[in-house]
């Protein structure tokens, strides 16, 4: 697939068949990291990947809302797969400190004026979302609102680690009704006009 078709093609899927996504076509998502941007070069991030059923289960029921619980049809049509790509703070910290990169003035977390192990996090997750379309597969970007702590812990995440995020993957159903309201659906995309300024504001 072209670059631009995927670029185009990708969006936010939401609601997914429940057809298993085979592991051959996982690794190629998986590998599609390795490719990523890197501050450094440290590739501090690491990615939990819950793809058995009765665990990916367990999560979706752990991150629910509990004063907005899902419907039966609704948690019929989460994703069978989820990444979290784990930021890795220390690692950058210990990187920056290295001789080569000493110069930067970057050993302590209060010189950063930006958070490169989100940011690396940020470019790692937009190559799994492409890797997704590439392989047919659906892809979803979002943040965590409730069990964070719970699912580290059942997975035995490191508590060094921190998630930027999570990662839903799975062949997108025939409609995604659980894409209705969401911001996409209701906000107008901002034109390249508008969001460039170029040699100077
Ligand atoms: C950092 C980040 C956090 C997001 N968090 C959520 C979320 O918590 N819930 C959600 O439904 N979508 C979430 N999204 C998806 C955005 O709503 C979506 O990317 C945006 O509306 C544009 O739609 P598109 O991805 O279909 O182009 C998140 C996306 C990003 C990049």
């Amino acid at each position: 697939m072209e670059l631009w078709e995927a670029l185009r093609r990708r969006t936010s899927v939401r609601s997914y068949s429940q057809e298993p996504v085979p592991s051959d076509v996982l690794e190629r998502v998986l590998d599609s990291v390795l490719r990523a941007p890197s501050a450094g070069f440290t590739q501090g991030n690491e990615f939990l990947v819950i793809s058995d059923p009765a665990e990916i289960a367990w999560f979706w029921a752990t991150i629910d809302d509990p004063t907005n619980a899902r419907t039966a049809d609704d948690t019929a049509l989460l994703a069978p797969v989820v990444v979290i790509p784990l930021a890795h703070k220390a690692a950058y910290l210990a990187r920056y400190s290295a001789p080569d990169k000493q110069e930067f003035g970057l050993s302590d977390e209060e010189k950063w004026p930006v958070p490169f192990w989100y940011v690396d996090a940020g470019m790692a997750s937009m190559c799994i979302l492409l890797a997704a379309v590439d392989e047919g597969l659906g892809a979803w970007f979002f943040g965590f609102s409730e069990g964070e702590a719970a699912v580290l812990e059942h997975f035995g995440v490191p508590p060094q680690f921190r998630p930027a995020g999570a990662i839903a993957l799975g062949y997108a159903a025939e409609t995604d009704p659980l894409s209705v309201g969401s911001s996409a659906r209701t906000r107008r995309r901002r034109t390249t006009d508008e969001l460039t300024h170029r040699n100077g504001w």
